[in-house]
């Protein structure tokens, strides 16, 4: 069913949309869209999760876009909306053309990204374009080491992480549990410390005043904004730029030189607001340890190999935390908009064509990947995810995450330290199964663990 053709520019193959009908398109607007923004696509809605999670809302989404695929082809699906043109990507191949021709033919900065980040980050990288974009995504990309498997600032990094992550470990012991409250208070006084300081610890304004903007963005431009919430946090991130502690991000960013387009405290405003992601990603992958014994021994030797305190790298633990962003992704839909007239097959898509990306489809796909449903971690280190150019739970081509290291650098170190500590048991939220299929929707807030007989160090 698919047609294919040469691209003048690329000399790739590639196929012309199909159209969708009505009814087709309002499936796709019911099943995948109206959840997804439902449960929070800036901030994440506790009660909208739990419900998600109860009637598996993704797996639904990816039913539909199945069958619509052996229906029309894997082809883009142009949907039928009036007075824009909006098309689905059904075949990895096209989205690996998307992200590869990024951001030059196709725009990050989308009407709709710009309205939900503009409220907290109007200048953030992502939702620019021109020469700002470059100095701005140049920026992040030198701050945040994004070529390096471990920051240049791994080491007073990972002295913070672990004095947290024993305070974390000890408070669990007591109480007799570890649920999500107590992993986001430890995980945000890590990110505080990191990026700014240890004087930030508890600074919970900064993240109070974020979540209210976060909250806000939700409803991308059915929401005013609160300008004076804006000026607020941007004062604040200012201050604390302004007392870089040694060591931390804030020290980076002092030293790196950049133009006035920049505004570093919007990026940093994006920084706290992906950080958040990373702690749903900790929590889950902290779950999918806690109940495949195999995989959590594997990682326990990883660390065995290594003396504590010192930065690594960690491969094994990475290639669990990157496949519970494949299981779960942080990013569900990713957006782009053509800037110019785009070629597609024979057709030629009008600039401002909207692109969508529905990651779970591509990373859940029963239909193609052995391992759909399945924890694989090692689907990241033989080479299997790398050939997949639709398995982005970090984007993909020159617009990837920048923070994509670091982010695993931490969460790794969060649950080596973790683990280094004792054994946890699942006890609390959905049930995980070893060898089960696993849920296509994870409710992270709900998932909670307590500590079990201590064992010594890998
Ligand atoms: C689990 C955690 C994270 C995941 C899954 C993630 C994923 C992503 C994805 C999918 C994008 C592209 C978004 C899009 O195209 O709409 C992105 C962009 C970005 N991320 Fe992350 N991210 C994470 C954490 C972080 C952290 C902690 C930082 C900084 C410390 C960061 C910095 C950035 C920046 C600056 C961009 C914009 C890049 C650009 O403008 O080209 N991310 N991230």
């Amino acid at each position: 069913m698919t047609e294919t053709m040469p691209h003048p520019a690329t000399s790739r193959r590639v196929v012309r949309p199909s159209q969708a009908s009505v009814g087709e398109t309002l499936q796709i607007a019911t099943r995948v869209v109206v959840p997804t923004v439902a449960i929070g696509a800036v901030k994440r809605r506790p009660l909208m999760m739990a419900l998600a999670e109860r009637l598996q809302i993704d797996r639904s989404a990816i039913r539909l876009l199945q069958g619509l695929r052996r229906h029309h082809g894997s082809r883009p699906l142009r949907l039928a909306v009036p007075g824009r043109t909006i098309v689905l990507l059904l075949s990895p191949n096209d989205v690996g053309r998307v992200l590869a021709e990024s951001p030059d033919t196709f725009t990050s900065d989308t009407v709709e990204k710009h309205a939900a980040l503009g409220k907290f980050q109007p200048h953030g990288s992502l939702i620019s374009r021109g020469r700002p974009r470059l100095e701005r995504r140049r920026f992040n990309e030198a701050v945040l080491d994004q070529h390096r498997p471990l920051h240049r600032l791994a080491l007073p990094m990972l002295a913070r992480i672990d004095e947290e992550c024993d305070r974390l470990a000890a408070e669990a012991a007591d109480a007799g549990v570890l649920d999500w409250r107590r992993f986001e208070r430890s995980w945000w006084r890590i990110v505080r410390r990191v990026v700014f300081g240890d004087a930030a610890a508890d600074d919970q304004d900064t993240i109070a005043m974020l979540d209210a903007l976060r909250r806000s963005g939700n409803w991308a431009y059915l929401s005013p904004g609160r300008v004076r919430v804006r000026e607020a946090l941007a004062e604040r991130l200012s201050e604390h730029l302004a007392h870089a502690e040694n060591g931390t991000l804030a020290a980076a960013i002092a030293r790196e030189e950049h133009g006035t387009q920049v505004h570093p405290t919007d990026q940093v405003a994006h920084w706290l607001f992906a950080f958040d992601a990373a702690a749903l990603a900790l929590t889950r992958t902290f779950a999918l340890l806690a109940v495949n014994r195999g995989h959590r021994q594997r990682a326990r030797s990883e660390l065995g190999a290594f003396a504590e305190g010192i930065p690594e790298e960690l491969p094994y633990l990475r290639a669990c935390v990157l496949e519970s962003l494949r299981l779960w992704p942080t990013t569900p839909l990713l957006l782009r908009d053509t800037t110019v007239e785009t070629r597609w097959g024979p057709e030629t898509l009008p600039e401002g064509t909207s692109f969508v990306a529905y990651t779970p489809l591509f990373h859940r796909d029963d239909e193609r990947l052995p391992f759909a449903d399945r924890f694989a971690p090692e689907i990241w280190l033989d080479g299997t995810a790398a050939a997949d150019p639709a398995l982005v739970p970090f984007s993909g081509g020159p617009e990837r995450c920048p923070g994509r290291n670091l982010v695993l650098f931490t969460v790794t170190s969060v649950l080596a330290r973790l683990l280094r500590h004792g054994e946890y048991r699942l006890v609390s939220g959905r049930p995980l199964y070893t060898g089960r299929p696993e849920p296509a929707t994870l409710n992270p807030f709900s998932l909670a663990f307590t500590p079990a007989a201590n064992v010594t160090a890998a």
